[in-house]
């Protein structure tokens, strides 16, 4: 059984229904896409939900993005610490080099401690990362929001509750794969699946989430370009540590910053880049989605896009 079998197969009623209300068609691997809810329901005799009417769009839709629309900084060299009067301390990070030669260990200490840009004097914590450490998958936001900034881990807030929906919906799982013993979560959800809790193709599979940022920004302003530069080399060192076969860029500074450009998420979707050899695929930030319902359906095409970029990288080995 392949991996789409096995996930569209492993899709509870539940998940359908809840992808059919978004609007999301389920990747079938005989079929291609079909309306979320049609297998479950038509098993149960009722007729597939209808996606959602346009004239019935929320309110929030009318909502602009929080965030301006402006083209992201391009990653350039760190700047020097500031030298104005009031101006906090920074302390440069180590060398790339040294960063690219970096354990789990050292480059998790390494980032904790980091004050090597203004983020530091803000932040509750920095945020690493979580997830497995040897994952297939590897997500890629921008940075920590309030609650993340308390809690010290990625996408915990209402966007990270929609990340969990979709990455659910296609068998993946922040905590599948996460060892009991892994430095970089210490947290109580990092334990370890049992092995035997099911069969090892109805596992969830196991996910690395990040964030190209990894301080928060002070009212989650636009994170600048000298910031994202100091983080570059922890989130190349890991990309280079997970050796994920798939990416998935979520929101306009993530992919901006990873594919160096400045063109839109709209431009970008729907075929795959590649960061370091990895292959990319672009979508839209679930924070952006929270606010654009009728855009999930677009990122659900991301996301199958991304488990047949992935399938492809699995039969190639
Ligand atoms: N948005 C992000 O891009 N990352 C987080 O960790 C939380 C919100």
């Amino acid at each position: 059984m392949s991996l789409t079998d096995t996930l569209t197969t492993a899709l509870s009623a539940r998940q359908r229904a809840m992808l059919a209300e978004m609007g999301i068609r389920v990747w079938d691997k005989d079929k291609g896409p079909r309306q979320a809810g049609t297998h479950a329901a038509a098993q149960r005799g009722q007729t597939a939900p209808r996606p959602p009417k346009t004239g019935h769009a929320p309110a929030q839709l009318a909502t602009p993005p929080a965030r301006p629309m402006q083209p992201a900084p391009r990653m350039v060299a760190p700047q020097p610490a500031a030298t104005a009067p009031h101006a906090p301390e920074l302390t440069p990070h180590p060398a790339p080099e040294a960063i690219a030669a970096m354990d789990w260990s050292a480059l998790q200490d390494t980032v904790t401690a980091c004050r090597a840009c203004v983020l530091c004097t803000g932040r509750s914590q920095a945020v690493f990362g979580m997830g497995s450490q040897r994952a297939d998958w590897m997500v890629i936001g921008e940075a920590p929001g309030e609650q993340e900034d308390r809690l010290g881990q990625p996408f915990v807030g209402p966007s990270g509750k929609l990340l969990d929906q979709m990455l659910a919906a296609i068998g993946v799982s922040r905590q599948a794969g996460v060892q009991a013993s892994s430095q970089s979560d210490p947290s109580p959800q990092s334990e370890a699946i049992p092995p035997d809790a099911a069969p090892p193709e109805k596992q969830p599979r196991g996910v690395y989430i990040a964030n190209v940022i990894k301080c928060r920004p002070p009212g989650n302003r636009n994170p600048q370009p000298e910031e994202i530069a100091c983080c570059e080399s922890y989130l190349r060192r890991q990309v280079a540590l997970v050796q994920p076969k798939v990416i998935l860029a979520m929101g306009r500074f993530a992919v901006q910053s990873l594919l160096q450009t400045t063109d839109p998420i709209g431009r970008l979707r729907g075929k795959a880049h590649h960061y370091q050899g990895v292959p990319v695929i672009v979508t839209y930030h679930p924070a952006y989605l929270l606010r654009a319902l009728p855009e999930k359906a677009k990122a659900w095409q991301d996301l199958c896009l991304a488990l047949e970029t992935l399938e492809q990288a699995q039969k190639a080995c």
